[in-house]
């Protein structure tokens, strides 16, 4: 299983004779899924050379902190912000200790003070070393600054001696790696997501529309990334930044949304649909401002029913687990049961749009969600948090393989 689909590693490697394992420690990251960048310090390029790393990681390998050309591609405070994980293997007695008391006097301990990743060390050193009371008092102050021991393991060492201070094997790292990570309940599949509104032009200059932000369906993109899908976010005219790692396609009106979406229903394990499309359009265009003097006080557009996105998807054959959101402002999921039903969906969510500190535009959200068999509330919370716990609903309600 990929477990590390859609994570971003940044694998620090010091002086040691370890520094051989962390090619294979690559190799192991790579095969659940994960981006890995290597940072070698001058100790480790005595061991290993970076060119083995650059083409087991297929990234560019950093060394030195003050490189104008590494710099010019990627800058140290910018490569920390990269990493969803930092893990030092093999991390030497004096890299420990250079951590411990907060240097910042090469690239790799510089990373680790400008991270707000989780940091993780893999000591590899001599059993004496290790116990050694100065090195143990640093691992205690890694400790308390939150940062990550990954071993190390007892055996038999390179110098000849038998105690702890191995550096644990790549594929057990790796693994400890994954476990970092709570969610991987979405890895492998693919997911398309609407957001936002839509507009329906009236003329060149005038539209029909709503006041969807997009930041419900946008925190769904992020969670579903998060829980290692690969993400599609089909999103109306909004203002938010596109989340990492998230393929977005800006559409503005409905029958846009609908083509941009059936395009890809061939290749989407589950589809949501968050966004708050419009249900009519005008029936005329044209293509100049309508003039106010052209009409006598009053005027008359004629709309036309859009097509139904969701239910349009979901007749599809063969179909993605699909999932709509159901905005009503009484009788919240008494009308969800019907629009489950109606457009023959997986799950709805049933959002209570009366309220003015939930639904539309809000940071906040609160929804019941509802299956053929079931529903759950979710109480106030975040946007981000109810996204999570929608994605996790989701995942327990996928068709089993
Ligand atoms: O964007 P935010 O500001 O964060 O606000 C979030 C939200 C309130 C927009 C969101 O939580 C929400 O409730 N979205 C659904 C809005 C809506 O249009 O509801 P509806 O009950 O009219 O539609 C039911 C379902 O059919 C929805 O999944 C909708 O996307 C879909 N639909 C509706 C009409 C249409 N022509 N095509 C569709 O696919």
């Amino acid at each position: 299983m990929l477990r590390l689909a859609n994570r971003r590693i940044i694998v620090g490697v010091t002086g040691g004779i370890a520094a051989y394992k962390s090619a294979e420690l690559i190799r192991r990251l790579k095969d659940q899924g994960a981006d890995v960048r290597a940072v070698m310090t001058a100790a480790a390029q005595e061991f290993i050379t970076p060119l083995t790393l650059q083409a087991l990681s297929g990234n560019p390998v950093h060394t030195t902190l003050l490189d104008t050309e590494a710099e010019a591609a990627m800058g140290h405070i910018e490569l920390a912000r990269w990493g969803d994980l930092i893990l030092v293997a093999p991390a030497s007695a004096d890299f420990i200790a250079r951590i411990a008391h907060g240097h910042g006097n090469d690239l790799l301990t510089t990373l680790c003070l400008a991270a707000r990743c989780p940091i993780a060390v893999a000591p590899a050193m001599n059993q004496a070393m290790w116990a050694a009371p100065a090195n143990q008092t640093n691992i205690q102050k890694l400790k308390e600054m939150g940062i990550k021991l990954f071993g190390p393991a007892e055996g038999s060492q390179a110098c000849g001696d038998v105690g702890p201070g191995r550096m644990l094997e790549a594929t057990q790292l790796a693994d400890m790696a994954a476990d970092l990570f709570p969610s991987n309940i979405l890895t492998g599949k693919r997911v398309v997501i609407t957001a936002g509104p839509t507009r329906e032009a009236i003329d060149p200059v005038r539209f029909i529309s709503n006041h969807s932000s997009g930041k419900m369906g946008f925190a769904l993109a992020e969670a579903a990334r998060d829980a290692g899908a690969q993400v599609t976010l089909i999103s109306g005219p909004v203002h938010l930044a596109t989340p990492e790692r998230v393929q977005r396609v800006d559409v503005v009106s409905a029958e846009d949304m609908l083509k941009a979406a059936l395009e890809r229903v061939p290749q989407t394990d589950i589809f949501i649909a968050t966004a708050a499309v419009a249900d009519f359009r005008p029936q005329q265009a044209p293509d100049h401002k309508i003039k106010k003097q052209d009409n006598s006080g009053t005027m008359t557009l004629t709309l036309v029913e859009n097509p139904d996105i969701v239910a349009t998807v979901a007749r599809q054959q063969p179909r993605p687990f699909t999932v709509g959101f159901a905005a009503e402002t009484r009788d919240v999921v008494n009308y969800a049961r019907q629009k489950i039903a109606r457009k023959n969906l997986d799950m709805i969510v049933a959002n209570d749009v009366s309220r003015s500190d939930i639904g539309f535009n809000s940071e906040q959200n609160a929804v019941t969600v509802i299956w053929p068999q079931g529903q759950q509330t979710l109480e106030l919370a975040s946007k981000s948090q109810i996204a999570r716990d929608i994605v996790a609903l989701i995942a327990q309600r996928l068709p089993k393989p």
